[in-house]
Formats: C-alpha cells, structure tokens, sequence
C-alpha cells in the first residue's frame, strides 16, 4: 500500500510534500511529486527512500498550483526511481500516482501497448500509457479516457491523474484502494488518509469503490464508471491535529504504548454503564448470541487480538469460536456452522486480506461485525456491523493501542453475549472493575520502564534471535509479543506454546539466547517453570514476566494482578516496551521499519 496526495488551487509543494510525510506510515520505499504552475511550466522529482530524500532533491524554484505526490510501499518492481511514482506516459503529458495493483496489468499492456516504450516495471504505468493511448488514437477527453481505461482494469486502485494540457483538473479514481477529498475555500485536496492532510482542510468526502472524479480548485464532480451521477455529502471530521502529533515522545510507538490506560478509560465509558452492564448496540448482542460458531478474520497483531478473543468468547459466552488469517479463509473457506457470525478485527480497517473475507460473507448473507479503528473504513462500511475501537489515530506501524482496544472490546461484547445468554461467568464479571485495574496495571509497568529498557539493552540487543514461550493464554500474547519484537527491532523472535519447545524448535537454544517467559497461567505455571528449566539446562538466558501470585523471586518483571482473561493487557505492554527499547537503542526507525507500512492494501 502506498499513500497518494493531489491540491489543486493553492501552492502545492508544501501541501504535498507535508502530505506525504503524514502519509509515510503507508509505505516509504520511494517516493515523488508533480507539480504544475498552470503557465507551461512542470516539475517532476522522484527518489528512493524516505520524503527528506525527495526534499533534499528538489529545487527552490519548483512550485505549482497545482501538484500530486506518491509515497510507496512497492508491489510491482523494485524500490527504484524509474518505478516511483508519478509515473507517466511515453509523450510526457499524462502523469499519475497510484495505491493499489492492477492484477491484469500484463494482459492489457499486451493488447493494448504493443510498440510503446515502457520506463519502470510497475503496474501503474501500464494504466497511465493506457489513458494516453486511448486520448490520442481515440480523441477524447482525458475524463473519457480514463474511464475507458478504467474500464478495462481489474484490481484495486486509487488513482489522481493530471494532463499537462489540462493542468487545472485533477482526474481521481477508487475502487477498493482508500481514496478522500478535502475540500477547502478556493482550493481541494485529494488523498489516501484525511489526516495527511488536516492542517488544510477538516471537511471531507470518502469516495466510494468503482467511482471517478474530475476535481478543480472549485468544482468537483463524481461519477460511478457506469456513469449515473454521484452526489456525495461531506462531513467534518472531528480530530484534534495534537492527536496527531508526537508531542514530547521520541517516537509515535512510545506515544501510543502510553495512551493505552487513558484508552481502556474511554473504552469503560463507551461501552459499560455506571454498573458495569455492557451498553452494545441490542442488534449486535442478539445477532452473536444466536450464533452456533463465531469466526473471527484479521490479520497481523489483530489476528492475535483474535486469538484472545476467542478465549474470551468461549469462557464468557460459550459460543466455540474460530480464529483464521484472513488471506488463507479468504481462498481457502472454512467449513461454517449452521449459524455463523463472522467478526473482522482491523485497526484500519482496510486490510485488502480481510476484505476478501468480508465480500464472502456478504455473497453468503453470513451477519458480519467489524471492531476497527477507524469508523468510516471500508470493513466498517461493509461489515452488517462496526465498533469503534476508539484507540485515536494510531500512527506507529507497529499497532499497540489498537491491539489493547481490541481485546476489551471483545471482552465487552464476551460479556455482553453471555449476559443475554444467562451464562454466570459473563453475570459475575466485573468488567469495568477489571478493566480499571488494568489501566492502573499499564501505568505501574509504564513507571518501571527504565528497569524494562535495561533488560531489552542486557539480553535483546546483543543477540540475532529470541523466543517469547507461554501456555494457557500466555501462547497467543506470546505470538503478539513475538511480532512487536521481529517488526521493529529485526531481531528474529518466535511465539512459542512453551511445552511445545521441546518437539523440535529447542534445538535453536544456544548459549545466552534470550528466551521471554510468560507466567500468567495458573493451570500451568508449575509445568511452565519445567520449560524454563529446559532452556536454562541448554544455556538460555531467561526472562520471566509473571503475574504477582504467581511470581518467583528472581523473575525480572512482576506484573499486578487482573482477572486471568484480561492478562494479555498488562504483559503485552511489557512486550512492547521491549521490542521499543531494543529498536530505539539499535538506532532503527521505530515507527516506520523497514519493509513495512501501516495499512496493508494490498493481497
Ligand atoms: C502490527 O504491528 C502490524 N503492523 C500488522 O501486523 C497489522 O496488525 C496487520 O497488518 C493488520 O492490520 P489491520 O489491523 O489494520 O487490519
């Protein structure tokens, strides 16, 4: 996934290019910018790496009034300039920028660019050498061209286009790639994110799959590519700029690490009364407790917030319940129940692996429900249902405040369901009390976070690899922790079912391997210790985490007491103060690694 922005009326460079900073979390392989100045005059730049290489690269007098911009998390062809984006047609009159993949790129580029000299290896080239192929053998307007090319396109895509002979038009284009417009006073904005571009504007349109624009600094016009006329309502959007901002942290992932009591907070104020009961949408609770399966699809982090969710959904509803990776289900699906429900965890809540999954469901007629991070996503929008995560932006690529909303939502609606239900376990659970515990537990393990610094710095940052192992509901959170650590420190870190070790994978433990020991599992705290003496007798150096009762003397962090279920929010935030004190300390980009981008778009 890629991030693309486009203003027109207004001087463009720096609206791009703070644009594109904002929307680097997307992916920052390379990137480029267009700008015209509606006088003949043109300026195309594009690098390797990161927005400051591209500013670094500009000259002072490049300006335009009206400029499109590309950050790029490439799909097609290698992180190079010629594959940057914008990218253009052979006559240099057309330029585009594109977030998706156009999956029948090859098929088109046989039968329709035969003898056109291509410049990069993407996907998005072939489209934008469609677009002039079409103006120039059809004579037709650039708007028309676009459609019919568009026409022809299989894939995902959100597309800004600019003729260098019509420069005061931006030609847009959405399908299944995010894609708003910012509208301003004399001036409008296009962009993959509203927040890239909250400084100019808070009034916004998301367009919707299979529409195209033709925007100008004061009109804008909307159509479906069938071409029956679109008339979208803006909205204001309600986010305060400093929730986008690092503020006094060094890094987004610390920032978002210690939001998480305050979001647990709010989350108790959305979701429970003054009692403690569950106030959750009555359609959503009665449509779950009539389930006989639940399936839940994510991917990454979320798809380890599933993992817990399904501990949850189990002890407090008793309804069984399914854990899938959305890109296998979405292939590969499930045998369903008679009455399945089909939840969909995504902090962006456009994550291309789970919209497959949620397309399914909705040619199935299967009721869906999506907890996201971002209400007007496309899982939102799609899915029967949504709930809000209310994490606030997360902009770290590495998702922390987004994962510990999603497992108290799910304990929210575990309760909610087996309280209709009639289930004792779900009647006696004291969430709100519990989640309040949990808060202050976060904040006790923040406050020890020099102690937690010194044992990434003594055990972590000298070795290649490392092994987080737990049981019981120590497993799942072990895969989780596992993945903080590998994404943002590319130390290799496995997740581990702590007895399943000894089946093969011990064969890894060398001296001083750092192996992370979960112990919040009193069923199996006891047989736990076992392992850890099994990867002691093998040379390991150990760090255990342990719940205070069950805590041994020399464990290195003790962590406050919670009911069992609601464990994984307090020893994931060990976890992943561990997995930032060994990026930061290793001199590595926290919250943008490398690789990597925030919304993953793409299949
Ligand atoms: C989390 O740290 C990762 N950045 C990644 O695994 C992420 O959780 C995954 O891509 C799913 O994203 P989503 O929650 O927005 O669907």
């Amino acid at each position: 996934m890629c991030g693309i922005v486009g203003v027109i009326g207004k001087s463009a460079k720096e609206i791009v290019l703070n644009g594109l900073t904002n929307l680097e979390y997307r992916g920052y392989d390379s990137a480029g910018i267009y700008l015209n100045d509606l006088q003949g005059h043109q300026y195309l730049t594009k690098t390797v790496g990161r927005i400051n290489n591209l500013k670094a690269k500009m000259l002072p007098d490049e300006e335009g009034l009206v400029g499109i911009g590309h950050t790029r998390w490439a799909t097609h062809g290698k992180p190079t300039v010629n594959n940057a984006h914008p990218q253009f047609d052979q006559i240099k009159r057309f330029y585009m920028v594109h977030n998706g993949v156009i999956e029948n790129y090859q098929e088109l580029k046989e039968k329709y660019l035969k003898g056109v000299e291509l410049q990069s290896n993407t996907d998005t080239e072939i489209l934008v050498q469609l677009v002039s192929q079409i103006v120039q053998k059809k004579q037709v307007d650039p708007f028309t061209a676009l459609k019919a090319a568009l026409a022809e396109v299989r894939g995902s895509y959100a597309i800004i286009l600019i003729d260098n002979l019509k420069p005061d038009h931006l030609f847009i284009a959405k399908n299944k790639s995010p894609l708003m417009l910012g509208l301003g006073k004399g001036f409008n904005l296009v962009a993959s994110d509203s927040l890239s571009v909250l400084d100019q504007t808070k009034e916004f349109i998301d367009l919707q799959d299979g529409e195209v624009g033709d925007i100008t600094k004061n009109h804008i016009h909307i159509e479906k590519l069938t071409g029956e006329k679109v008339t979208p309502k803006s909205y204001q959007l309600k986010i305060d700029p400093s929730q986008v901002s690092k503020g006094p942290y060094d890094f987004y992932m610390l920032k978002e690490i210690c939001e998480q009591p305050n979001v647990l907070r709010r989350l108790t104020q959305l979701y429970l009364d003054e009692n403690g009961n569950p106030q959750v949408d009555q359609q959503i609770t009665s449509v779950l407790a009539q389930a006989d399966h639940l399936y839940i699809f994510a991917a990454g982090t979320s798809y380890h917030a599933g993992l817990v969710g399904k501990l949850l959904f189990e002890h407090f509803a008793q309804i069984p319940t399914e854990v899938d990776f959305a890109s296998e289900a979405g292939y590969h699906f499930p045998m369903l129940s008679q009455k399945p429900v089909f939840i969909f965890l995504s902090q962006s809540g456009e994550t291309a692996d789970s919209r497959v999954v949620l397309q399914e469901a909705i040619k199935r007629k299967i009721p869906s429900l999506t907890l996201t991070n971002v209400p007007n996503s496309t899982l939102a929008r799609e899915a029967s249902y949504a709930m809000a995560l209310e994490a606030g932006p997360e902009i770290a690529v590495a998702s922390t405040k987004a994962y510990t909303a999603q497992l108290a939502v799910e304990a929210v609606l575990a309760k909610a369901v087996g309280m209709k239900l009639q289930h004792k376990e779900a009647h006696d659970f004291d969430l709100r009390h519990e989640l309040a515990i949990a808060a202050e537990g976060i904040e006790q393990i923040i406050s020890a976070k020099a102690k937690i610094e010194q044992v990434a710095n003594t055990y972590l940052l000298p070795s290649r690899n490392a092994f987080y192992i737990g049981r019981g509901i120590d497993y799942p959170l072990a895969l989780e922790a596992a993945l903080k650590l590998k994404e943002v420190s590319y130390i290799q870190t496995e997740g581990f079912a702590a007895a399943e070790l000894k089946h093969g994978t011990i064969s890894l433990i060398e001296q001083k391997t750092p192996v992370i020991a979960l112990v919040n599992d009193p069923v199996t705290a006891d047989l736990l210790r076992g392992n850890i003496q099994e990867v002691l007798a093998r040379g390991a150096n150990v760090i255990a985490i342990a719940s205070e009762q069950l805590a041994h003397e020399n464990d290195d962090v003790i962590l406050p007491t919670v009911n069992y279920y609601l464990t994984p929010l307090i020893s994931v935030v060990v976890a992943q103060l561990l997995a930032y004190y060994a990026s930061k300390n290793k001199g590595l980009d926290v919250d943008k690694p490398r690789n990597l981008a925030k919304s993953v778009t793409v299949e």
